[in-house]
């Protein structure tokens, strides 16, 4: 597997990768996922923040096919935080390591970013099932905050999460330590 940054260039491949979602978009949207979809996972950002804040990481397997993606915000919604927005694998690849590796890669570039100090997402109700345990498995925990989510027909409550930055030769996410915006 190789990790790299993806751009608005790559947009049929994410429209490849949506395609095969397991039921994640209708369940956080009611309808199945768009082309636009695709556009606004590798481009859509909160508002005021600047276009470099925003890196879209894809994982393409050894035969060129795009099997995941995460994005991220850094220095939102405060300085010290960088907030996913969206990490999500093909259904057809689930339970075999890909999202913990691409979750790898992002504390591999958040090392690169000295004021971050916290990573954050939100969880939608909608899909707590399937991303509670997997968010929980990565060291991430409820804040008890939350915050409004819609999309499509889809209105709910998205969770805040958050763990701290782990940086290489510190002790690990119980240590000393330096998110389409619903996840
Ligand atoms: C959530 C998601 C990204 C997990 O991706 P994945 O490639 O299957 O994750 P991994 O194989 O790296 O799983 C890492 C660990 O998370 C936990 N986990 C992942 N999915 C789980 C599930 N459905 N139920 C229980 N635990 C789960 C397990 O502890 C797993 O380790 P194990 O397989 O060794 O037991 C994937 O299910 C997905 O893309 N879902 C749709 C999009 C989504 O809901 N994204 C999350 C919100 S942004």
């Amino acid at each position: 597997m190789r990790v790299v940054d993806l751009s608005s260039h790559d947009v049929d491949d994410v429209v490849g990768l949506f395609a095969d979602d397991g039921g994640y978009s209708c369940r956080v949207a009611g309808r199945p996922a768009t082309r636009q979809d695709a556009v606004d996972a590798l481009t859509a950002r909160p508002p005021g923040t600047d276009p470099a804040a925003k890196t879209v990481l894809g994982a393409y397997d050894d035969a060129g096919v795009l099997v995941g993606l995460l994005d991220v915000i850094r220095g939102w919604p405060e300085a010290d935080h960088a907030h996913v927005g969206l990490l999500q694998t093909a259904a057809g690849r689930h339970r075999q390591g890909l999202g913990r590796a691409l979750h790898a890669a992002l504390e591999r570039r958040a090392e690169r970013w000295p004021e971050v100090t916290t990573l954050r997402l939100a969880v939608v109700d909608a899909n707590r099932e399937v991303a509670e345990p997997f968010w929980r498995a990565l060291g991430y925990a409820p804040t008890g905050g939350a915050t409004p989510f819609a999309a499509g027909s889809v209105e709910s409550p998205a969770r805040v999460w958050t763990r701290p930055v782990t940086r290489r030769g510190t002790a690990g996410p119980g240590g000393v330590v330096g998110p389409s915006l619903g996840a």
